[in-house]
């Protein structure tokens, strides 16, 4: 199964200059409890500007370079294909950004884990193709700084 897990502010941005646009600590612990012990993927330029290492992860990095071999995570060059070839398997893949990834992966996901951001940022990088009515609300916890909310792809969309 493909998910994705984002932080998304009112106007659907997601970035800023290569990195996060806020820096919002109960966020990245919800993260953390999303993704702990799981697969993620991630995009080239997201995992570079990583400000630290994810620990405890089996991180898979997409890169469409050949020469890329960053240590300790596995490279894939092919997105698309990593998506088809996982998208019917029981165990769970969560994409995790950035925008490239996202938007190619968005038809895939069958389940979300979203952080809408209550206040607006200066963003330069969008999930644009995110739309809530494709997804029905299974969970929602309010926080200080933004509601999370787990989403189930809607049924045909
Ligand atoms: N708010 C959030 O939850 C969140 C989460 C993650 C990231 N972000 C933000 O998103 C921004 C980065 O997004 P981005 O779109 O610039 O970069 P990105 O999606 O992280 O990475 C883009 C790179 O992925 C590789 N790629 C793209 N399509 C591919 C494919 N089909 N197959 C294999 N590899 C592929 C390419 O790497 P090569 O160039 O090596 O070929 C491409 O340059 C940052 O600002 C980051 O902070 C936000």
């Amino acid at each position: 199964m493909i998910s994705f897990s984002v932080a998304i502010d009112p106007n659907k941005g997601i970035g800023y200059r290569n990195v996060l646009p806020w820096h919002i600590r109960e966020e990245l612990q919800v993260f953390k409890r999303n993704t702990l012990f799981k697969n993620i993927v991630m995009g080239q330029t997201t995992f570079d500007n990583l400000p630290g290492k994810l620990k405890d992860r089996y991180i898979t990095v997409v890169s469409l370079d050949p020469d890329y071999h960053p240590e300790n995570v596995e490279v894939y060059h092919d997105l698309i294909g990593f998506l088809e070839e996982h998208e019917n398997d029981e165990e769970e893949y969560i994409i995790c950004g950035g925008a490239s990834i996202f938007r190619q992966a968005y038809p895939y996901a069958r389940k979300a884990y979203v952080s809408f951001i209550k206040k607006e940022y200066d963003v330069d990088t969008y999930f644009d193709v995110f739309d809530l009515k494709d997804w029905e609300i299974v969970e929602e916890e309010d926080h200080e700084e933004f509601v999370y909310r787990l989403l189930k792809r809607k049924e045909n969309v």
